[in-house]
This record gives C-alpha cells, sequence and structure tokens, in this order.
C-alpha cells in the first residue's frame, strides 16, 4: 500500500532533492506517493520536467499559494488520504529578509499556519518541517559547536526568526494534536544530486555562496567576500555546508522515525489522550569551513582562479556556526555521507551543465 506524501516545495532545491530520494525508496518499496504544492516564487518550472527525466515517472505538482488556505483545502481533498507533509516551501535568504522582512513573515508563517489547519482537518499523522541553524543566531565560540538544547541567541534575520516561530508554532500544535512532529535544522546545503539533472537553481538573483562561487568561475566574473573583518581563523565567516543528497535522505530517516514512535506511543498516546510527539535535528557535517577556505578548495578542485573583492559584512550574518549532529545520528541513524569535495565538484558540474538538461 502506498503512503501519500505531500511535499510542498517540491520543485525547489532541497525540496527536489528529498522528492527524487521518496520517489528512488518507493522503487525499492513501492512505499510512496509523491504530491507536490510548489507556485514557483522561489524554483523554476523546467525542475518538474528534470524531476520526471531523472526518476522516470510522472511528477505531480500543484502550482498553488500555501497562504491561500481555500485554494489549499480544495486541493487535498482531491488527494488521497494524506500519511505526511513535508513542509519545504519558504523564502529563505538571510540577505532578502533583511530587506523585505513583512513578505517573509507573512510568506514563511502563514503558510505553516495554514498546512497544520489543514493536518488537523485532514488528520494527518505526521508532519516534517524544514528548519534552519538560523534558529541560533549569533552564538559565541563556547557554543560551538552547536547542540539542539543550547539556548538560542537572538535571531540575527527575519528569515531565521520565521524559522524560529515556525518551530514554536508546530511544538505547541503537535503538544495538543495527534501529530508527530520533526523540525530538520538544515545547517548550509550545497552540492548537487550526482545525476547533473538537478541542483539548486537560484532564479536571476543569486546569493549563496556557493551559487555565488560556481558562477563567479563559470563566467569569470569577481564575487564579492562580505567581510572580512570577523573574529575568525581568517576573517570570514564559518559555516557547516552539507550535501543536499544527505539533507534529503534526512527527511526519510525522520519519516521512518516517526512511525516507529507511533507503534511505541499508540499505548502510551490512547491512556494520555491525543497528543503529538515533537522534535528538533541538527543536520551538519560538524565542520566549519570559512568563506575564503570555500573559495580556496574551489580553485583546487577545480583548477580555476577566482577574482575576490572584499565588501563590507552583510547584514543578517552571523560569525560562525558548525553543528553537533549527535543526536539524529543516534535517533535518526543518520549521518553525512558527502565531503566538501563532493559538495563542489557536484555544484561545479550542475553550474557548468544544468541549462543543457
Ligand atoms: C554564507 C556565507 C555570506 C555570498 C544559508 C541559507 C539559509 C539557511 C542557512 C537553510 C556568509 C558569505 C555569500 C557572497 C559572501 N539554510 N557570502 N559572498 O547566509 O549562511 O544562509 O544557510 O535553511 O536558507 O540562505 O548562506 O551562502 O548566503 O552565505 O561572502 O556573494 O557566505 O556573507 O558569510 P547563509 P550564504
Amino acid at each position: 500500500m502506498k503512503k501519500t506524501i505531500l511535499v510542498t516545495g517540491g520543485m525547489g532545491y532541497i525540496g527536489s532533492h528529498t522528492v527524487v530520494e521518496l520517489l528512488k525508496a518507493s522503487s525499492r518499496g513501492n512505499r510512496y506517493e509523491v504530491y507536490s504544492i510548489d507556485n514557483f516564487l522561489n524554483s523554476r518550472i523546467i525542475t518538474k520536467r528534470r524531476l520526471e527525466k531523472l526518476t522516470h515517472k510522472e511528477i505531480n505538482n500543484f502550482n498553488i499559494d500555501l497562504t491561500n488556505l481555500t485554494r489549499l483545502e480544495n486541493t487535498l481533498q482531491k488527494l488521497p488520504p494524506i500519511h505526511a507533509v513535508i513542509h519545504f516551501a519558504a523564502l529563505k535568504s538571510v540577505e532578502e529578509s533583511v530587506e523585505k522582512p513583512l513578505t517573509y513573515y507573512h510568506n514563511n508563517i502563514t503558510s505553516i499556519t495554514n498546512l497544520l489547519q489543514c493536518v488537523k482537518s485532514f488528520t494527518i499523522p505526521y508532519f516534517i518541517y524544514s528548519s534552519s541553524c538560523s534558529i541560533y543566531g549569533n552564538l559565541q565560540a563556547k557554543d560551538l559547536p552547536v547542540r539542539e538544547d543550547t539556548p538560542p541567541q537572538p535571531t540575527a534575520s527575519p528569515y531565521g526568526h520565521t524559522k524560529l516561530i515556525g518551530e514554536e508554532i508546530i511544538k505547541s500544535f503537535a503538544s495538543t494534536h495527534p501529530v508527530h512532529s520533526v523540525s530538520l535544522r538544515y545547517f548550509n546545503p550545497a552540492g548537487a544530486d550526482p545525476s547533473g539533472i538537478i541542483g539548486e537553481d537560484p532564479g536571476q538573483i543569486v546569493r549563496n555562496l556557493v551559487n555565488v562561487i560556481t558562477q563567479a568561475g563559470l563566467y569569470r566574473k569577481p564575487l564579492q567576500v562580505y567581510g572580512n573583518d570577523y573574529p575568525t581563523r581568517d576573517g570570514s565567516c564559518i559555516r557547516d555546508y552539507i550535501h543536499v543528497n544527505d539533507i534529503a535522505r534526512a527527511h526519510l530517516d525522520a519519516l521512518v522515525y516517526l512511525e516507529n514512535l507511533s507503534s511505541k506511543k499508540n499505548s502510551a498516546r490512547k491512556r494520555r489522550g491525543v497528543s503529538g510527539h515533537y522534535e528538533a535535528f541538527n543536520l551538519g557535517t560538524g565542520k566549519g569551513v570559512s568563506v575564503l577556505e570555500m573559495i580556496s578548495t574551489f580553485e583546487e578542485i577545480t583548477g580555476v582562479k577566482l577574482k575576490i573583492k572584499y565588501a563590507p559584512r552583510r547584514s543578517g550574518d552571523v560569525v560562525s556556526i558548525y553543528s553537533d549532529s549527535t543526536k539524529a545520528k543516534k535517533l535518526l541513524k543518520w549521518a553525512p555521507q558527502h565531503s566538501l569535495t563532493d559538495m563542489l565538484k557536484s555544484a561545479w558540474a550542475w553550474e557548468q551543465f544544468r541549462d543543457k538538461n
């Protein structure tokens, strides 16, 4: 019996890679039927065709805005009973959220409250939320690598704040509704599927470092390093880059974790009345890499020399963050399998050949 999975943002970067993992798992055990909801606010229509080419399956995507509850409910009415929601759809640029805070609060938070309304009205048992390391804010060195129970600092951007508010809404909802939920706190996603058929397709404005690097390499244009006076080993910001395929796989591991929880918790739930389980997990490699180290690693791997221009610090940036992902390893039986070289090599291949797909 196939389990119906609703993936919001299924045409986006991490969403599309997760759709592939779900459909690949299906071919093993014929387990998941996937429906995507994506209005292409932060993704491209061509991704649907690319996914069909990669999976040899028809991809069901509904082009609706999650902030429109009526349209969302009417769409879900037409689907088979939904086993789980995996919620990716969100605006995700730290920099842009500083420029357009209200757009970010409206889009990212209304989407969540509408989806949870549907979880309630359609009695959906599992909810997996795409959260972010941005919820931790600007941590001090003593708090790194960051653990899920590390007390967060004030978020450094409206984007990070929407992610934190989203987690709190879901946690509160799960305490009074029979839905098991996890928040997966991605660190910095990077890289592309080894097929070269899908990858990050940022549209017209490129903001994330790895995309900026590969485009600077391909078009031989200078790239700006936002700040080289940070209190780090080389003055540039430090992040924990994690391969997008590792992140995608974590969503299936999280779903299995929640399903197993149900079987254990059912009896307890029956005794205790209706409430769900909520848990947050870091998804990172635990390795901090600076902006300048990313640039030099790219140059070593590709042989392409980049031209750097130092620019002022970018508002919303945190100085340094990298993860302790022990909890995901222990409870989700998940561990990153890709190296920084894999990330940069696959991102470079994707940049060079993506428009040929
Ligand atoms: C990384 C570093 C920039 C561009 C991302 C996602 C966010 C979340 C967390 C998942 C920063 C510097 C960048 C450039 C630069 N992921 N940089 N020049 O801001 O850490 O956030 O990961 O939920 O969704 O956006 O990533 O790649 O934008 O920046 O110097 O041209 O690279 O200042 O220090 P960020 P990023």
